[in-house]
């Protein structure tokens, strides 16, 4: 299935990049990978026709790698190698590696082409997909970054075989905030999908439809002026959940952190949109029957109200929400009381406990 020409859903990975690759000169292909989609990822690829004329960069992986000097080995090597505007740059692992890859390829001599192929479930459904590109700076995620869009991205859903059960789900939570801000039936689809047993059909069915969703927003407001604020459901007090765990002895992991923020601000669309009570109840136990319980006290709201604060999509002082008034229909640009977002924390707090 293909939701747009941008993104490829497809079990061809091989044909499809083929076809995409034989549009630009054979001396000109370089490939971005980390050291795990290197070893576990770029194997899927082998029998790619031509695969071996890509000139190959393995960047060190994780979080923390997601920096300015990672971006500048890569650019070093581009210079290094000849690349040059008709060069085309594959990028082909998590989320740390598209966003970066992407950067680099966006910026080395203004801009070139470039293709996504997302490897982790929360790359595949959100991160390689809407043109958000950059890294970590001074201790802030995504600091520094354009938005650009890749020529192209493609889903193959042979990759995820590999993945653990948490990045699973972590990825799982992007398609639950898909669901909720735009599509009950979507929303319908992935409660009954058994995550114990997943089903690869009905996935790749699954990550067809969030996709489409997701461009959905990205294709109305490419630049996150307006309506693409719609994707940040969740985030504000996921975000501000992220960093405190950072602090903690267990860090959260993304999907995870937006999940738990997803039932603080089902709570807060209840009190100032009127989302329903009943059906907020019963989406916050599924949630925390999925991502298990996370456990706060009282004394860390300030806190994670700092790190609220913090958040770039902010203007000003005033922190901005994306909240719900029912499943699928979503409002932007909410801006809740210091005690409304306490009242939301107690509620968060009460279910776990
Ligand atoms: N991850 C949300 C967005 O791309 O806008």
């Amino acid at each position: 299935m293909t939701p747009n020409n941008t993104v490829v859903v497809t079990d061809q990975l091989e044909s499809v990049l083929a076809l995409s690759m034989a549009a630009f000169p054979e001396d000109k292909l370089f490939l971005v990978v980390d050291q795990n989609s290197n070893r576990f990822c770029l194997p899927l690829l082998c029998d790619t026709p031509g695969i071996e004329k890509f000139k190959k960069i393995v960047i060190p992986a994780g979080e923390e790698n997601k920096t300015l000097s990672t971006a500048e080995l890569i650019w070093l090597f581009l210079s290094q190698n000849g690349a040059d505007r008709k060069s085309l740059i594959v990028n082909l692992g998590g989320g740390m590696v598209t966003d970066l890859g992407s950067f680099a390829a966006s910026t080395f001599k203004r801009g070139v082409q470039f293709i996504n192929i997302p490897t982790t479930l929360l790359a595949q459904v959100d991160a390689s997909v809407g043109g958000k590109t950059g890294f970590n700076f001074n201790g802030l995620k995504n600091e520094i970054g354009v938005i650009n869009q890749p020529i192209q991205v493609i889903i193959d859903t042979r990759f995820l075989n590999t993945l653990d059960h948490a990045n699973f789900i972590s990825g799982y939570a992007e398609m639950i905030k898909h669901g909720l801000i735009h599509s009950q039936d979507h929303l319908a689809e992935l409660r009954k999908f058994d995550l114990q047993k997943p089903d690869f059909l009905v996935l790749k069915q699954m990550i067809s439809h969030s996709v489409l969703i997701k461009n959905y927003f990205v294709e109305k407001d490419p630049q996150e002026k307006g309506i693409r604020k719609a994707l940040n459901f969740g985030h504000t007090i996921g975000h501000a959940f992220e960093s405190l765990s950072l602090t903690q002895e267990k860090p959260l992991l993304h999907g995870h952190a937006v999940a738990f923020g997803m039932i603080a601000e089902l709570y807060l669309s209840h009190m100032i949109c009127g989302f329903p009570d009943g059906n907020m109840h019963h989406l916050s136990k599924w949630l925390i029957s999925v991502y298990g319980n996370y456990r706060i006290t009282p004394d860390v709201y300030e806190t994670l109200y700092e790190y609220m604060g913090h958040d770039k999509k902010n203007e000003g002082k005033r922190i901005n929400f994306t909240l719900l008034c029912s499943a699928g229909e979503v409002q932007i640009n909410k801006n809740c009381e210091k005690s409304q977002i306490f009242e939301a924390l107690d509620y968060f707090r009460e279910l776990n406990n």
